[in-house]
């Protein structure tokens, strides 16, 4: 079995050969539109983490809430900064090239929600948790932080070869939570919880229906 340093750098480059392929943007994800509707108030200044595209980015950005948007694939990040030039936005996208693992370096100034689709189980829970431990440092009392990604009870966990009992790899790799944990690890670090759910139906693409948690919380 491969080092998981080797299997993610493999994925890096996933990443950015998908990006390089793939500059059309989607629609917002349902997730980020349902943000919209229910959790992301006027006063929401958003830090996306894994960006990708912007295809979240730009939605908060047409509704004139600040983003500062990252992603470690720079091709992506140049071509939304780019995609950002081609349009008359009211408020302008700070997109950054940063790796999660050195997320401490970012000054995210009058940041008050973390935001991030598809992100979790696309990392290490290494990472997951220095994002947690961040927002709890970071994030003012009343901040808020969304999160969106595939949980145990994805079907496709069932794909791929098994790097450890959650973790998989196919075309790149993928950490399957358990939205359990997940939930006790963010009340441990005082975080109330203000909306969970687990389902399918929830981010239906083409053929694909995976089971994926919606999770909203605020920080005490
Ligand atoms: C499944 S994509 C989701 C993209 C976007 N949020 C969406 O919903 O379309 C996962 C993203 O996480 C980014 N990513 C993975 N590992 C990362 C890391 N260690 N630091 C920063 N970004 C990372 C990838 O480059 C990719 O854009």
């Amino acid at each position: 079995m491969k080092e998981l340093k080797e299997t993610l750098q493999q994925t890096a480059q996933f990443w950015k050969g998908f990006y390089a392929a793939h500059s059309l943007r989607h629609t917002p994800s349902p997730f980020a539109q349902w943000c919209l509707e229910n959790y992301l108030p006027e006063n929401s200044h958003i830090l996306e983490l894994g960006c990708g595209n912007g295809r979240d980015s730009f939605a908060f950005l047409h509704r004139n809430l600040p983003v500062i948007a990252c992603d470690a694939c720079g091709v992506a990040i140049a071509d939304n900064l780019q995609h950002q030039t081609s349009l008359n936005l009211n408020v302008k996208g700070n997109f950054l090239t940063l790796n999660f693992a050195e997320l401490e370096t970012l000054e995210a100034k009058n940041i008050n929600t973390l935001y991030s689709r598809f992100v979790l189980h696309a990392i290490p829970e290494s990472l997951e948790d220095k994002i947690l431990d961040y927002a709890t440092a970071r994030l003012p009392s009343g901040g808020r932080m969304l999160h969106e990604f595939r949980t145990i009870r994805d079907p496709l966990m069932q794909q791929g070869e098994a790097l450890s009992e959650t973790e998989r790899l196919t075309t790149h790799y993928r950490r399957f939570l358990n939205p359990d944990v997940f939930r006790k690890k963010l009340a441990v670090r005082g975080w109330k919880e203000l909306f969970f759910v687990e389902s399918d139906e929830l981010a239906v693409f083409g053929n694909e229906n995976p089971v994926v948690a919606r999770i909203v919380v605020e920080k005490g």
